[in-house]
Protein backbone atom coordinates (compact mmCIF):
# COMPACT_ATOMS: atom_id res chain seq x y z
CA UNK A 1 0.00 0.00 0.00
CA UNK A 2 1.08 3.47 -1.24
CA UNK A 3 -0.02 6.95 -0.55
CA UNK A 4 -0.97 6.61 -3.60
CA UNK A 5 -3.53 3.99 -3.49
CA UNK A 6 -6.07 5.66 -5.15
CA UNK A 7 -8.76 3.16 -3.98
CA UNK A 8 -8.60 5.29 -0.96
CA UNK A 9 -7.37 8.66 -2.45
CA UNK A 10 -10.86 8.11 -3.84
CA UNK A 11 -9.70 10.33 -7.09
CA UNK A 12 -8.13 10.08 -10.11
CA UNK A 13 -5.67 9.59 -12.44
CA UNK A 14 -2.43 8.65 -13.62
CA UNK A 15 -3.47 6.81 -16.74
CA UNK A 16 -4.66 9.65 -18.60
CA UNK A 17 -8.27 9.90 -17.37
CA UNK A 18 -9.85 13.58 -16.79
CA UNK A 19 -12.25 14.25 -14.32
CA UNK A 20 -15.56 16.54 -16.14
CA UNK A 21 -16.13 19.63 -14.53
CA UNK A 22 -19.72 20.77 -13.58
CA UNK A 23 -21.02 24.17 -15.05
CA UNK A 24 -21.99 26.53 -12.18
CA UNK A 25 -25.48 24.89 -11.12
CA UNK A 26 -23.70 21.32 -10.39
CA UNK A 27 -24.86 19.96 -13.71
CA UNK A 28 -22.29 17.28 -15.50
CA UNK A 29 -23.23 17.21 -19.40
CA UNK A 30 -21.89 13.91 -19.86
CA UNK A 31 -21.15 12.61 -23.36
CA UNK A 32 -22.94 9.94 -25.08
CA UNK A 33 -20.61 7.27 -25.17
CA UNK A 34 -19.97 8.15 -21.06
CA UNK A 35 -23.49 7.35 -20.78
CA UNK A 36 -23.29 4.34 -23.23
CA UNK A 37 -20.55 3.25 -21.14
CA UNK A 38 -22.79 3.22 -17.58
CA UNK A 39 -25.98 2.05 -19.39
CA UNK A 40 -23.76 -1.08 -19.83
CA UNK A 41 -22.08 -1.81 -16.89
CA UNK A 42 -25.17 -1.30 -15.20
CA UNK A 43 -27.51 -3.58 -16.91
CA UNK A 44 -24.43 -6.40 -16.36
CA UNK A 45 -24.27 -5.81 -12.90
CA UNK A 46 -28.01 -5.55 -11.72
CA UNK A 47 -28.20 -9.00 -13.29
CA UNK A 48 -25.60 -10.28 -10.83
CA UNK A 49 -27.05 -8.74 -7.68
CA UNK A 50 -29.99 -11.15 -6.67
CA UNK A 51 -28.62 -13.71 -4.13
CA UNK A 52 -24.94 -12.13 -3.84
CA UNK A 53 -25.25 -8.56 -1.92
CA UNK A 54 -26.89 -7.89 0.85
CA UNK A 55 -30.08 -6.42 1.59
CA UNK A 56 -29.37 -3.24 2.80
CA UNK A 57 -27.23 -2.79 -0.27
CA UNK A 58 -30.61 -3.75 -2.50
CA UNK A 59 -32.42 -1.29 0.18
CA UNK A 60 -30.47 1.39 -0.91
CA UNK A 61 -30.23 1.30 -4.41
CA UNK A 62 -34.00 1.10 -4.85
CA UNK A 63 -33.86 4.27 -2.36
CA UNK A 64 -31.07 5.61 -5.08
CA UNK A 65 -33.47 4.80 -8.12
CA UNK A 66 -30.05 4.99 -10.33
CA UNK A 67 -31.02 5.53 -13.68
CA UNK A 68 -30.06 2.93 -16.10
CA UNK A 69 -29.53 4.58 -19.19
CA UNK A 70 -27.20 7.67 -18.27
CA UNK A 71 -24.84 8.67 -15.53
CA UNK A 72 -26.34 10.22 -12.58
CA UNK A 73 -26.09 13.71 -11.33
CA UNK A 74 -24.52 13.96 -8.12
CA UNK A 75 -27.38 16.82 -6.56
CA UNK A 76 -29.51 13.38 -7.23
CA UNK A 77 -27.53 11.11 -5.01
CA UNK A 78 -27.38 13.46 -2.92
CA UNK A 79 -30.53 14.23 -2.08
CA UNK A 80 -31.31 10.27 -1.00
CA UNK A 81 -28.27 10.10 1.01
CA UNK A 82 -28.59 13.57 3.30
CA UNK A 83 -31.63 12.08 4.04
CA UNK A 84 -30.93 8.94 4.79
CA UNK A 85 -27.78 9.12 7.12
CA UNK A 86 -26.53 12.78 6.77
CA UNK A 87 -23.59 12.42 3.58
CA UNK A 88 -23.29 13.69 0.46
CA UNK A 89 -20.72 12.88 -2.09
CA UNK A 90 -18.20 15.63 -3.14
CA UNK A 91 -16.90 15.94 -6.88
CA UNK A 92 -13.40 15.82 -6.94
CA UNK A 93 -11.60 16.49 -10.36
CA UNK A 94 -8.38 15.06 -9.78
CA UNK A 95 -5.73 13.58 -7.04
CA UNK A 96 -6.37 15.02 -3.93
CA UNK A 97 -4.03 14.65 -1.13
CA UNK A 98 -4.72 12.09 1.37
CA UNK A 99 -5.60 15.14 4.38
CA UNK A 100 -8.41 15.81 2.11
CA UNK A 101 -9.50 12.50 1.32
CA UNK A 102 -10.02 11.77 4.93
CA UNK A 103 -11.50 15.27 5.94
CA UNK A 104 -14.17 14.70 3.38
CA UNK A 105 -14.94 11.24 5.21
CA UNK A 106 -15.25 13.03 8.85
CA UNK A 107 -17.41 15.09 7.37
CA UNK A 108 -19.66 12.46 5.61
CA UNK A 109 -19.18 13.70 1.88
CA UNK A 110 -17.76 10.83 -0.17
CA UNK A 111 -15.01 11.77 -2.82
CA UNK A 112 -15.85 11.27 -6.36
CA UNK A 113 -14.15 11.43 -9.80
CA UNK A 114 -16.22 12.45 -12.27
CA UNK A 115 -15.25 10.48 -14.64
CA UNK A 116 -16.28 6.61 -16.26
CA UNK A 117 -13.83 4.46 -17.73
CA UNK A 118 -13.67 3.56 -21.16
CA UNK A 119 -14.89 0.57 -23.23
CA UNK A 120 -11.55 -0.93 -23.41
CA UNK A 121 -11.51 -0.57 -19.99
CA UNK A 122 -14.97 -2.18 -19.06
CA UNK A 123 -13.79 -4.97 -16.84
CA UNK A 124 -10.51 -3.58 -14.81
CA UNK A 125 -9.68 0.01 -13.95
CA UNK A 126 -7.10 0.65 -11.23
CA UNK A 127 -8.45 3.91 -9.98
CA UNK A 128 -12.12 4.34 -8.94
CA UNK A 129 -14.31 6.19 -11.21
CA UNK A 130 -17.96 7.25 -10.84
CA UNK A 131 -19.61 3.60 -11.71
CA UNK A 132 -17.42 2.03 -8.64
CA UNK A 133 -18.23 5.22 -6.43
CA UNK A 134 -21.78 5.37 -6.85
CA UNK A 135 -23.28 2.27 -8.03
CA UNK A 136 -20.27 0.22 -5.57
CA UNK A 137 -20.58 2.87 -2.46
CA UNK A 138 -23.67 5.15 -2.52
CA UNK A 139 -26.57 2.64 -1.79
CA UNK A 140 -24.31 1.14 1.26
CA UNK A 141 -23.79 4.80 2.56
CA UNK A 142 -28.00 4.79 3.12
CA UNK A 143 -27.44 2.21 6.22
CA UNK A 144 -26.78 4.12 9.28
CA UNK A 145 -23.81 1.56 10.29
CA UNK A 146 -21.75 1.46 7.38
CA UNK A 147 -22.24 5.76 7.71
CA UNK A 148 -21.37 5.79 10.64
CA UNK A 149 -18.49 3.34 9.98
CA UNK A 150 -17.30 5.58 6.97
CA UNK A 151 -17.13 8.82 8.81
CA UNK A 152 -15.18 7.34 11.94
CA UNK A 153 -12.66 6.19 9.77
CA UNK A 154 -12.49 9.21 8.44
CA UNK A 155 -11.69 11.20 11.48
CA UNK A 156 -9.62 8.43 12.69
CA UNK A 157 -7.72 9.13 9.36
CA UNK A 158 -7.01 12.81 9.74
CA UNK A 159 -5.69 12.35 13.26
CA UNK A 160 -3.43 9.98 12.33
CA UNK A 161 0.01 9.59 11.73
CA UNK A 162 1.60 8.07 8.22
CA UNK A 163 2.22 4.45 9.58
CA UNK A 164 -1.14 4.70 10.96
CA UNK A 165 -2.81 5.40 8.06
CA UNK A 166 -1.52 2.64 6.23
CA UNK A 167 -2.76 0.36 9.07
CA UNK A 168 -6.36 1.81 8.87
CA UNK A 169 -6.28 1.69 4.96
CA UNK A 170 -6.20 -1.95 5.57
CA UNK A 171 -9.10 -2.48 7.61
CA UNK A 172 -10.96 0.42 5.14
CA UNK A 173 -10.33 -2.25 2.52
CA UNK A 174 -11.32 -5.20 3.95
CA UNK A 175 -14.75 -3.76 4.87
CA UNK A 176 -16.11 -0.91 3.03
CA UNK A 177 -14.02 -2.14 0.01
CA UNK A 178 -13.76 -5.99 -0.20
CA UNK A 179 -16.18 -6.88 2.96
CA UNK A 180 -18.72 -9.89 2.96
CA UNK A 181 -21.40 -10.36 5.95
CA UNK A 182 -23.36 -13.07 7.18
CA UNK A 183 -27.04 -13.05 6.35
CA UNK A 184 -30.03 -15.05 7.67
CA UNK A 185 -30.25 -15.77 3.74
CA UNK A 186 -26.69 -16.45 3.64
CA UNK A 187 -23.12 -14.99 2.37
CA UNK A 188 -23.05 -11.52 1.01
CA UNK A 189 -20.93 -8.86 -0.17
CA UNK A 190 -21.67 -5.32 1.20
CA UNK A 191 -17.74 -4.18 -0.28
CA UNK A 192 -17.98 -1.70 -2.92
CA UNK A 193 -14.92 -2.97 -4.60
CA UNK A 194 -16.94 -6.16 -5.36
CA UNK A 195 -20.20 -5.14 -6.11
CA UNK A 196 -18.87 -2.62 -8.96
CA UNK A 197 -16.42 -5.60 -10.39
CA UNK A 198 -18.71 -8.64 -12.10
CA UNK A 199 -15.15 -10.74 -11.74
CA UNK A 200 -14.70 -10.17 -8.24
CA UNK A 201 -18.70 -10.71 -7.54
CA UNK A 202 -18.52 -14.13 -8.54
CA UNK A 203 -15.28 -14.72 -7.64
CA UNK A 204 -15.81 -13.23 -3.87
CA UNK A 205 -18.20 -15.90 -3.43
CA UNK A 206 -16.75 -19.08 -4.78
CA UNK A 207 -15.15 -21.18 -2.97
CA UNK A 208 -11.44 -20.04 -4.69
CA UNK A 209 -10.84 -17.43 -2.30
CA UNK A 210 -10.65 -17.92 2.06
CA UNK A 211 -13.11 -16.56 4.48
CA UNK A 212 -12.38 -15.50 7.85
CA UNK A 213 -14.85 -14.33 10.45
CA UNK A 214 -14.56 -10.65 10.81
CA UNK A 215 -11.48 -10.11 12.67
CA UNK A 216 -10.50 -6.17 13.32
CA UNK A 217 -6.78 -6.33 14.26
CA UNK A 218 -6.56 -9.71 12.25
CA UNK A 219 -7.92 -7.21 9.11
CA UNK A 220 -5.33 -4.21 10.05
CA UNK A 221 -2.31 -6.65 9.57
CA UNK A 222 -3.44 -8.35 6.30
CA UNK A 223 -1.92 -7.32 3.13
CA UNK A 224 -3.55 -6.06 -0.44
CA UNK A 225 -2.86 -5.98 -3.74
CA UNK A 226 -5.23 -3.63 -5.68
CA UNK A 227 -4.56 -5.16 -8.82
CA UNK A 228 -5.96 -8.95 -8.31
CA UNK A 229 -8.60 -10.87 -7.22
CA UNK A 230 -8.53 -10.90 -3.44
CA UNK A 231 -7.59 -14.22 -2.16
CA UNK A 232 -9.64 -13.98 1.47
CA UNK A 233 -12.57 -11.65 3.02
CA UNK A 234 -13.69 -11.29 5.56
CA UNK A 235 -16.73 -11.87 6.54
CA UNK A 236 -18.59 -9.95 8.97
CA UNK A 237 -21.65 -11.75 11.38
CA UNK A 238 -23.93 -9.05 10.54
CA UNK A 239 -23.75 -5.49 9.09
CA UNK A 240 -24.25 -3.63 12.79
CA UNK A 241 -20.92 -5.24 13.71
CA UNK A 242 -19.79 -2.01 11.69
CA UNK A 243 -21.51 0.58 14.06
CA UNK A 244 -20.31 -1.44 17.26
CA UNK A 245 -16.47 -1.06 15.76
CA UNK A 246 -17.19 2.74 15.09
CA UNK A 247 -17.88 3.00 19.02
CA UNK A 248 -14.56 0.74 19.60
CA UNK A 249 -11.01 2.56 20.01
CA UNK A 250 -9.83 1.63 16.76
CA UNK A 251 -6.31 3.28 17.29
CA UNK A 252 -5.71 0.99 20.25
CA UNK A 253 -6.56 -1.87 17.76
CA UNK A 254 -4.37 -0.77 14.86
CA UNK A 255 -1.04 0.17 17.76
CA UNK A 256 -1.89 -3.33 18.36
CA UNK A 257 -1.72 -4.41 15.24
CA UNK A 258 1.21 -2.51 14.31
CA UNK A 259 2.76 -4.50 17.69
CA UNK A 260 2.09 -7.64 16.12
CA UNK A 261 3.37 -6.97 12.09
CA UNK A 262 1.90 -7.41 9.48
CA UNK A 263 0.80 -11.20 7.86
CA UNK A 264 2.34 -13.19 5.18
CA UNK A 265 1.11 -12.18 2.15
CA UNK A 266 -1.06 -14.72 -0.28
CA UNK A 267 -0.63 -13.45 -3.12
CA UNK A 268 2.98 -13.70 -5.15
CA UNK A 269 4.43 -9.78 -4.94
CA UNK A 270 3.11 -7.20 -7.57
CA UNK A 271 5.81 -7.27 -10.60
CA UNK A 272 7.97 -4.39 -10.39
CA UNK A 273 7.50 -1.79 -13.02
CA UNK A 274 10.10 -1.84 -15.54
CA UNK A 275 13.43 0.39 -15.28
CA UNK A 276 13.21 3.58 -17.19
CA UNK A 277 16.26 3.46 -19.97
FE1 LIG B 1 -13.94 2.45 -3.38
Amino acid sequence: MTSSNPYLSGVASKTGYRARLPDDNGFIDWPDQDNATWQTLMQRQLGMLEGRVCQEYLDGLERLALPEDRIPQLADIDRVLHAATGWQTAQVPALIPFDTFFELLANRRFPVATFIRTPEELDYLKEPDIFHEIFGHCPMLTNPAFAEFTATYGRLGLAAEPKERVYLARLYWMTVEFGLVDTPAGRRIYGGGIISSPKETLHALSDVPEHFPFDPIEALRTPYRIDILQPLYYVLDDLSRLHELSQQDIMSMVHRAMELGLHEPRFEPAPKKAAKA
